[in-house]
């Protein structure tokens, strides 16, 4: 019997011990034993819940407690579950983690600790919720140079993003929405900013070159200011806006960066809708494959954990390499990469064209007090340079 304690009995939480639970005699079979909840890590109490006598609040009970050989982390932010994971591999337990906070600023090291001990530090929640990714990315596409990997990685705004095309909701109305169905992040500022898929792409994009991005060097924008107006022109375009994160190899270097950008039907990740992720990844060999599934929410993101926890429990004495050096990547600068780009300004045609060269004007309904047009295709620095001579409303990149 493999004893384990998890740390947060949140949405994720509780979604693993539901995914114990319900699927015991099959995790069982498939670990080699069976895996018992022996403590719950949290602040709050919980009556009447099936694991209520479980609830510990002093995590010394957990790491003094030689019978816990595995740690589940899902409480979030760095602090105190770095110190808390690094603790319990220290102390001879593997750590299972869904936190990407915690997994792109201190995976390196902490995959470092556990092979220096024969244990294992996983984290396959930790991007794109219940897509299988890190594995296929760690051992099915090995033999490959994976040259470019673009996901919509974050559930909350690809919900909201949806809903306002579809239904017309407004940004506030579907943010609430999403935070009720247990997608959003605490403060879902990282989720509209951007910031969550930012991580996410960062961990990606370590796991690819083997060695640390930060992702504070990513650029990265997010869907705050997609108005119901740009979503009219999106539409009249036959296109739909996504939050993409996207890191591609150009020459030498990975270059990456988090934007809204206008897909076309004939994109892979169009019809990707709703609260669902997708990861498209090309490899040298492999050429195009995607990875599509449900990116947040409990029972998604807990079955990816749990399923780390069978894995640590199939190799307990040994340890699962993972390469991810501490040694920092050296990014390429998006500003080189090419894009045509939707722009909205306060403008003329001729001003506009004198600023850009050829542009493709849109119109809609209603809409007579801007211009809105696309451009040619053009590098980030030859738009910058352009844009910085109208007074532009809203930008959105075009594949
Ligand atoms: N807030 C995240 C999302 C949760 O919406 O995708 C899963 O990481």
């Amino acid at each position: 019997m493999a004893k384990i304690a998890l740390l947060g009995y949140g949405t994720i939480g509780q979604g693993v011990a539901e995914v114990l639970r319900v699927n015991a005699a099959s995790i069982a079979k498939r670990a080699g034993q069976e895996i018992e909840i022996k403590y719950i890590l949290d602040l709050r109490e919980f009556p009447g819940d099936i694991n209520e006598d479980k609830v510990v609040h002093d995590y010394s009970v957990i790491a003094n407690d030689p019978e816990v050989s595995i740690v589940v982390e899902m409480m979030g932010g760095i602090e105190p579950a770095y110190t808390f994971c690094k603790q319990a591999l220290l102390a001879g337990k593997s750590v299972a983690t869904s936190n990407k906070a915690l997994v792109i600023k201190h995976g390196a090291e902490l995959i470092k600790i556990a092979k220096e001990n024969s244990l294992n530090f996983l984290f396959e929640a930790s991007v794109g919720g219940g897509i299988p990714i890190i594995r296929p990315l760690l051992s099915c596409l090995t033999a490959d140079v994976v040259e470019e990997v673009t996901g919509i990685l974050n559930g909350t705004t690809n919900y909201m993003m949806y809903q306002m095309t579809e239904n017309g909701w407004e940004f506030d109305d579907i943010l609430r929405e999403a935070q009720a169905k247990g997608y959003a992040e605490a403060d879902p500022t990282a989720d509209i900013e951007g910031h969550d898929a930012c991580r996410k792409i960062a961990i990606l994009t370590s796991l690819v070159c083997g060695k640390q991005v930060d992702f504070e060097e990513i650029h990265c924008e997010g869907i705050t200011k997609i108005s119901a107006t740009d979503i009219k022109y999106a539409k009249a375009m036959g296109k739909k806006i996504k939050l993409l994160a996207s890191s591609w190899l150009n020459g030498d270097k990975y270059t990456a960066m988090v934007s809204p950008v206008m897909l076309p039907p004939e994109h892979p990740l169009y019809n990707v809708d709703d609260v669902f992720n997708a990861v498209f990844v090309h490899g040298n060999m492999l050429d195009d494959a995607m990875f599509y599934g449900r990116g947040a929410g409990s029972l998604p993101t807990a079955s990816a954990v749990a399923a780390d926890i069978v894995d640590i429990v199939k190799h307990f004495g040994s340890h699962i390499a993972i390469e991810w050096a501490e040694e920092k990547v050296t990014l390429g600068d998006y500003k080189e990469a090419e894009f045509k780009y939707f722009v909205r300004a306060k403008a003329s045609a001729v001003e506009a064209e004198a600023a850009f060269g050829p542009i493709a004007c849109i119109f809609i309904p209603g809409v007579t007090d801007e211009i809105a047009f696309v451009t040619e295709s053009m590098s980030g620095a030859a738009y910058e340079e352009a844009a910085a001579k109208l007074d532009i409303i809203n930008m959105i990149r075009m594949k």
